[in-house]
């Protein structure tokens, strides 16, 4: 007896693994970028480093594959690779639901909510109350606080913010290390503007100052952050950076996001270039509300998530039972290109403990190079392919990928054009959206610089990130399940070199 409920408790084990595991494993899911295991995400939230773990939240309604319910879904990672999803962090209430916000750890229990002297996290979220008969919307600024990092108390008197409008939200919290101080950005949306306030307990807060319109002011601003970044190769050298999110007026359409590059003197942020040109985060479709964590294990190059979606299209994506999926862990650093400072965005590191089968190839001949790839069996739709090429008197050098008998995603260098460009606009299922369909473009100067390529492919997202993360494009795709060819396409002349790694990824979810 004793055997066979061993036996049938064993049995149950496997089949409950197994579907868990059936359960990352549906066409169009990611198997190394963040979803959750069911229904609705947008914006990441909230992104902190706290008891020994990366904690991402994500705007999330725990009931339906739509946005509704907005809530802190919940996952904690120490890698950054590996997601282990747990219960909603603040669930919506009859009160106000949950929008986005950012968490700070609170060593010194400035706040006064911590239990312990170890410290606790807070949690600055928007609290949106929806408009009744007689009252109108209201956004305003709240706290919940966790002692563990696994539950959450909402503070009895929130807000702790309230400007009285209905477009105040999407508090970004730091730190202000020089003057000791608490800083909250939140934008106010329909005016793009950003707000700027000081606190010294995250529960009492005055204002500092404002900034904006300025730049990209096509939608309303959303999703701002507020951050510092070593100038790499100038010891000692830093800039602030302020990035803001934009819906719709993003240069690819839709939303997307901007960022200025300046001083912070505790008070006011000064752009350094008081008229440049606008400065896109990544140039793709699919990249909004990119946050960086707060606390990083690695303060000199910060990470950042962003939502791999687009307002435009976001509820109709054709996936199930979840909607939803975060880009991957981006490592920043900025650095002088051609003569002026700029973000750079490269995977997080960790990602390479995925790395699976290796293909490499040097060379010049692309019927070579194509031969080879067509016969490597281990091609599938997860992979990373590195690629530097010396593009000669070539027209056009395009990669290929999710290549099936009708459908493939193109990523190409114009040379004469100087831009990058990844065209989805063939890329399988595409016509559940009338804005999906796109061919996404980025400004790219190559110099005397060869053509460099990082590229990441997740079943159904193409990243790019060109010149050791100069450039970045993020694009959602839907191919066939079949579609794993991979081939190089070479136009109007002929390249001088080029070496070729490619790896494949296993799932994140095992
Ligand atoms: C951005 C956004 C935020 C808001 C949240 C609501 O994607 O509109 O401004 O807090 O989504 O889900």
């Amino acid at each position: 007896m004793a055997k066979r409920l061993r036996l049938a408790g064993a049995l149950a084990f496997i089949v409950t693994v197994s579907l868990l595991a059936r359960g990352y494993d549906e066409q169009y899911r990611p198997q190394f970028h963040f979803s959750p295991r069911a229904n609705w995400t947008n914006d990441p939230c909230g992104l902190v480093y706290a008891f020994g773990k990366f904690h991402l939240f994500f705007q999330h309604n725990p009931f339906e594959n739509k946005w509704g319910h907005m809530s802190w879904g919940h996952a904690a990672s120490s890698d950054l690779v590996q997601w282990n999803q747990l219960p909603v962090a603040i669930p919506d209430d009859k009160k106000a639901a949950i929008f986005t916000g950012s968490s700070v750890f609170d060593l010194n229990n400035t706040s006064g909510l911590c239990a312990s002297r170890g410290g606790c996290i807070v949690s600055i979220y928007t609290g949106m109350t929806p408009k009744s008969d007689t009252t109108p919307e209201k956004q305003a600024e709240h706290l919940a606080f966790s002692q563990d990092g696994l539950t959450w108390t909402k503070f009895s008197r929130n807000p702790v913010l309230d400007l009285g409008r209905s477009d105040t939200r999407d508090p970004k919290v730091f730190w202000y290390q020089p003057g000791k101080y608490w800083v909250m950005v939140i934008v106010q949306a329909d005016d793009k503007k950003v707000r700027l306030f000081r606190s010294p307990n995250l529960k009492q807060w005055q204002p500092l100052s404002e900034f904006g319109p300025r730049g990209a002011t096509g939608g309303v601003w959303e999703c701002p952050d507020l951050y510092t970044l070593p100038i790499t190769g100038q010891p000692g050298k830093m800039r602030w950076i302020l990035k803001i999110g934009l819906n719709p007026g993003h240069i690819a359409g839709g939303s997307g996001e901007q960022y200025f590059i300046g001083q912070f003197d505790g008070k006011t942020f000064t752009p350094d270039d008081a008229n440049g040109a606008t400065r896109w985060l990544d140039y793709g479709r699919d990249c909004y509300c990119a946050l960086t964590f707060n606390n990083d294990k690695q303060p000199g190059s910060p990470h950042m998530i962003g939502w791999m979606n687009n307002w435009q299209y976001a509820a109709d994506a054709p996936t199930s039972p979840w909607r939803g999926a975060m880009t991957l862990p981006r490592e920043l650093s900025l650095a002088s290109v051609n003569g002026s400072l700029q973000l750079i965005q490269r995977p997080a590191r960790e990602l390479a403990s995925l790395r699976g089968e290796q293909f490499e190839f040097r060379g010049s001949s692309l019927k070579e190079l194509n031969d080879k790839l067509q016969v490597w069996p281990h091609r599938s739709q997860t992979f990373e392919l590195e690629v530097v090429i010396r593009p000669g008197d070539a027209k056009e050098v395009a990669w290929k990928v999710l290549q099936g008998s009708d459908d493939e995603t193109v990523i190409g260098f114009d040379r004469a054009k100087q831009e990058l460009f990844v065209d989805r606009s063939k890329s399988g299922s595409t016509q559940w959206n009338r804005s999906f369909p796109s061919n996404t473009v980025a400004p790219l100067t190559l110099g005397s610089e060869p053509l460099k390529l990082h590229i990441l492919v997740d079943r159904s997202s193409v990243e790019v990130f060109a010149q050791d993360g100069a450039v970045a494009l993020t694009n959602l795709v839907f191919p066939k399940a079949t579609s794993t060819g991979l081939s190089l396409a070479i136009t109007g002349g002929s390249i001088q070199q080029m070496e070729v790694r490619l790896w494949t990824l296993r799932s994140a979810w095992q």
